[in-house]
């Protein structure tokens, strides 16, 4: 079970499989996804619990070929244009198989020193992307768990403001006055949820309302927070979007970064998405003001082309990075962030054993180098608007808005439909493509209107598969009509 020998050579197997199936889906051959529908996959998932072996190596490498990958949807495939999850550098994947082998528990320092140095670099490394010095923070697994650190820790700073003796963590919520949450009413749903784990209960979470661009208007949170004042609520934060998942709208963050100063208010952008940008010297700009946030999360394995899952919660004041967890460890560290105690983990993370998630960040940073890391957001940013541009033209075709990011909103108009059933066209024609293993697009619903979402994360995604999605959707379109 243990032998290095036997993993060398099923290893080589495995790099060659996949290797294969890498190049395979790069070039676009075969379909994006082999459908099955569930109720029929999970007849093959029902062989008995084997007592004994089943399989050789070789039946392992045959059987990940056959069943695992040929059950995937293929996520390097130039027509995977659905979900916003990085096709993966190569090397990031193989980085992961080394977090896998030597299972580094990065509780405590002496349980992954490497790791724990790698993820204290990493950190310091996106630290200074957004605008800040010596940032501290975690990588966690997925932007819901950051985005529910960074709240947690918000509350914590921003309830003692109100009430010096109130500890929100441990002396929970009924000591001071109800708090909430002001975003964007595109935020993702992980910020509602974060909140009914904090206690605070989900309508704890205001919805402030977008302008024509998918952005939060100012005069509206404005008003949202003056009603929450009015009723004796305490807005402890302002979560704005860098990059929203239905749209990929950026907030005006240079503004709400204003606000949310002159107010004393706890600033976080959720950039799980579009925080990328700061590698693009063309798109930085669009996120200028991030730097006035307390903090910001940002995913790996969205933009910055990693394997799920590697987020980082990233805060301006490395004090604040205790206070989500610890915050006795918050006086342990004062005027001593040096102390031998503060590389051990554990403090600042939900997780206990934590996967050794810095090592394929730092090494695609270190190969790549930060400039060609956003020369790939550069590209599929480009080939959203590229898009955009061609639908334009298109008399069938009606774009939602101008894309800010590389995620597109559109829909197909049939002559003839009404509202409910152009809805349900859209619908249709999002099923049949994906069904049909040509393409994977999702929908989103938007004030009761659906939309086709394309969020084109590779940068091999070219004009020609753009212009077969055109096509794609109208055949479809002729079809479902008859
Ligand atoms: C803006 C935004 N925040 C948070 C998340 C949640 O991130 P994760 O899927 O990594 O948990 C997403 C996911 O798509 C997102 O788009």
């Amino acid at each position: 079970m243990f032998d290095g020998d036997t993993f060398r050579a099923t290893g080589h197997a495995l790099i060659d499989l996949l290797a294969d199936y890498l190049d395979k889906n790069l070039q676009g051959k075969g379909d994006v996804l082999d459908w099955q529908a569930p109720q029929e996959a999970i007849r093959h998932w029902q062989q008995p619990m084997p007592y004994q072996p089943t399989l050789t190596p070789a039946g392992l490498i045959a059987a990940l070929q056959d069943e695992v990958l040929a059950g995937t949807l293929h996520i390097h495939h130039p027509r995977n244009m659905g979900h916003q999850v990085a096709p993966p550098l190569p090397v990031a994947a193989l980085c992961d198989l080394v977090a896998a082998l030597t299972n580094q528990a990065m509780a405590v320092y002496e349980t992954g020193p490497s790791a724990t140095m790698i993820e204290r670099q990493v950190i310091r490394w996106l630290g200074e992307l957004v605008g800040w010095q010596d940032t501290e923070g975690v990588l966690t697994s997925g932007g819901a768990q950051a985005n529910l650190t960074a709240l947690l820790a918000a509350r914590q700073v921003q309830a003692r403001k109100t009430d010096p003796d109130w500890d929100a963590w441990h002396q929970g919520l009924g000591r001071g006055k109800p708090l909430c949450i002001l975003v964007s009413e595109h935020a993702h749903y992980s910020v509602s949820r974060a909140a009914g784990i904090m206690g605070l209960g989900t309508e704890a979470v205001i919805k402030v309302a977008t302008d024509a661009a998918g952005r939060m208007q100012m005069s509206a949170l404005e008003a949202a927070w003056q009603q929450a004042t009015e009723q004796g609520i305490t807005v402890f934060a302002v979560a704005a979007n860098a990059g929203c998942t239905p749209t990929g709208s950026i907030d005006p963050l240079q503004e709400i970064g204003r606000f949310c100063r002159e107010r004393n208010i706890w600033f976080h952008v959720d950039g799980a998405h579009g925080a990328s940008a700061l590698l693009s010297a063309h798109h930085r700009p669009a996120l200028d003001g991030i730097a006035l946030a307390d903090s910001v999360v940002w995913d790996g394995h969205k933009l910055l082309y990693m394997p799920a899952t590697v987020s980082a919660v990233l805060f301006r004041e490395p004090q604040h990075s205790y206070a989500a967890f610890a915050q006795q460890a918050s006086y342990l560290f004062q005027g001593d962030s040096h102390a031998e105690e503060a590389y051990n983990t554990s403090y600042r993370t939900l997780e206990c054993t934590k996967r050794m998630m810095g090592l394929k960040l730092w090494a695609a940073f270190s190969l790549y180098g930060a400039e060609r890391l956003g020369q790939l957001v550069d590209t599929v940013f480009a080939s959203a608007r590229a898009f955009a541009d061609k639908l334009r033209t298109q008399p069938d075709f009606e774009l939602l808005m101008s894309p800010e990011t590389n995620i597109l909103c559109f829909r197909h108009l049939a002559p003839g439909l009404s509202p409910s059933t152009l809805n349900a066209h859209q619908a249709a024609l999002r099923l049949h493509l994906v069904r049909s293993g040509q393409f994977h697009l999702t929908q989103v619903e938007l004030h009761g209107t659906i939309w086709l979402r394309t969020s084109i994360m590779n940068p091999m995604t070219g004009p020609s598969d753009l212009d077969a999605l055109i096509a794609a959707l109208r055949d479809a379109a002729s079809r479902h009509q008859h």
